[in-house]
């Protein structure tokens, strides 16, 4: 497998071609924060709580390391002002079930409080059901704004017996509602 050599936060590394910045940082011990993030589960991309300053051929951008894999040269920087800027706000958007993160990164209130439901819209209990359960169980509708969590009703009773994306719920509406749905 070829190697490619990059830098993170101003540590020399090598990491093997098809490892994303997410892997490799956590590989030298740089903690980068997710929500929709699951090592069991294929990468995502939705939530950009993970997003790092990246550059490459004199460009500087912003990219979600969950899913960005890393390139020969690539510089990578994951907790710039610009990069704690955008974490900001989507923490304030994800208040209240980041209150740890917010502290850390000094969130005291949001503007976009949810509507009646805890969902974060982080898509971790629909792809475990998708991609490990093979149930398609849960699952989004609507767009935009009004995107939310559905559970098909005929298949709610299986839900029950399974359980198994609970633990991955990042804001609460998953555990209550796949017990009420049948
Ligand atoms: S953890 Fe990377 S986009 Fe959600």
């Amino acid at each position: 497998m070829k190697m490619l050599k990059l830098q993170i936060d101003g540590q020399e590394l090598q990491a093997q071609k098809g490892t994303t910045i997410l892997q490799a940082a956590k590989s030298i011990g740089i903690d980068i924060p997710t929500l929709c993030h699951s090592e069991n589960l294929k990468p995502y991309g939705a939530c950009r709580l993970c997003m790092v300053e990246i550059t490459k051929d004199e460009r500087t951008r912003l990219v979600a390391s969950c899913v960005y894999e890393i390139e020969d040269g690539l510089v990578v920087k994951t907790n710039t002002e610009r990069v704690k800027k955008i974490r900001r706000m989507i923490i304030e958007l994800l208040w209240p079930s980041l209150t740890g993160l917010a502290k850390e990164y000094d969130v005291a209130s949001s503007r976009f409080w949810p509507k009646e439901t805890e969902c974060n819209l982080c898509g971790l209990c629909v792809r475990y059901c998708s991609e490990i359960r093979k149930l398609d169980a849960v699952y989004f509708k609507g767009r935009g704004i009004d995107r939310e969590l559905a559970i098909v009703p005929e298949l709610a009773r299986e839900c029950a017996f399974c359980h198994q994306c609970h633990e991955l719920c990042t804001g609460g509406w998953i555990v209550y509602h796949s017990d009420q749905a049948f």
